[in-house]
């Protein structure tokens, strides 16, 4: 893509905490109408990264531009232009939930018409036309989320910020969520997630950065990080002696690794060439299924919790 296309570039990008580095000198753009997702483990650096690219947090070291803007002395007109849903919930409690768009729309200077316009469509959007009047602390979790992207909305932003849209959304919830998304897209908003559900990541992103300890360890199509790094199907077996020795014979090339009581087999080669384990192990509780980007995020990231 060429630079007319660009919308944030990052060089360098370094956020620290004291003797924390957070954010570890991180280079990555985004093109107008991606949806990109940025995928890590807890603490991997991922609000840290949007904070700043919402202006919400001074870079340590480093550039970083959104829309030929640098975040460190256009912060208005950057905010502007963007939408962020935050992972924490911060809808303000004494409001109903028509109010908190109405406040929110008054950092935009929008007028009281226009909001009142806005925050009745993107009610109806998301599905809240009956909870207008009702207090944040009556809502689901379900609504509040669907509230904090409304809201992330009442400027109509060119870029939308979503920290973990959907965690701990039920299924119905993320569904809709999603779909709202792909709808937002479809009208050329730019969108950057956040997000720890791997299926979310593949069916919604372009591109997806893995981060972890505060670096951008892998980039790329979901797809193509799966095709790379693991393959085409997985081999899920009970682990013991011969099943390995199967393993070793057969399929030298085949990367695998033990999971506790469970083995992971990965190929490159083309599907079905697991079938023998149906057949040899019937009772080992053998499985094969597509690569996926939950794979690849293990592998990358390892298996040992960070916090
Ligand atoms: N305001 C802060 N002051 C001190 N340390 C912070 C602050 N914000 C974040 N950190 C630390 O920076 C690191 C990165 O945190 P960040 O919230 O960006 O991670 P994350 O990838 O969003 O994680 P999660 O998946 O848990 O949301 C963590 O070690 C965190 O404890
Ligand atoms: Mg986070």
């Amino acid at each position: 893509m060429n630079s007319s296309h660009l919308l944030i570039k990052a060089r360098n990008l370094t956020k620290k905490f004291g003797n924390l580095t957070a954010v570890d000198h991180v280079d990555f753009e985004v093109f107008k109408n991606e949806c990109v997702g940025f995928l890590g483990p807890n603490g991997a650096g991922k609000t840290t990264t949007v904070r700043m690219v919402y202006c919400f947090l001074p870079l340590t070291e480093g550039e970083l531009s959104v829309a030929n803007m640098n975040v460190s002395n256009q912060q208005r007109n950057i905010k502007k232009m963007i939408g962020v849903a935050p992972q924490e919930d911060n809808l303000d409690p004494d409001f109903t939930v028509l109010k908190n768009l109405l406040v929110y729309a008054r950092y935009f200077d929008i007028s009281k018409a226009e909001a009142s316009a806005r925050a009745k469509q993107l009610l109806s959007f998301f599905q809240l036309e009956e909870k207008q009047d009702v207090l944040i602390t009556h809502l689901s979790t379900g609504m509040k989320r669907r509230l904090i992207l409304a809201r992330a909305l009442i400027n109509e932003p060119q870029l939308l910020l979503l920290d973990e849209p959907t965690a701990g959304l039920d299924p119905q919830n993320r569904h809709i969520v999603w779909d709202k998304i792909r709808s937002l897209k479809k009208r050329g908003v730019t969108i950057i997630l956040t997000t720890h559900y791997m299926e979310e990541a593949t069916a919604l992103c372009d591109r997806t950065f893995i981060m972890d300890r505060g670096r951008i360890i892998e980039n790329g199509p979901p797809a193509e990080l799966i095709r790379k790094h693991v393959g085409e199907d997985v081999l899920e077996v009970n682990n013991n002696e011969k099943v390995i020795k199967l393993l070793t014979k057969e399929f030298s090339d085949a990367d695998f690794e033990v999971f506790g009581e469970r083995i992971h087999v990965f190929t490159k080669k083309p599907h079905g060439v697991f079938e023998l384990f149906l057949k040899k192990f019937p009772r080992n509780n053998v499985s094969i299924r597509n690569a996926n980007l939950e794979d690849v995020f293990l592998k990358l990231t390892g298996r040992r919790l960070r916090d």
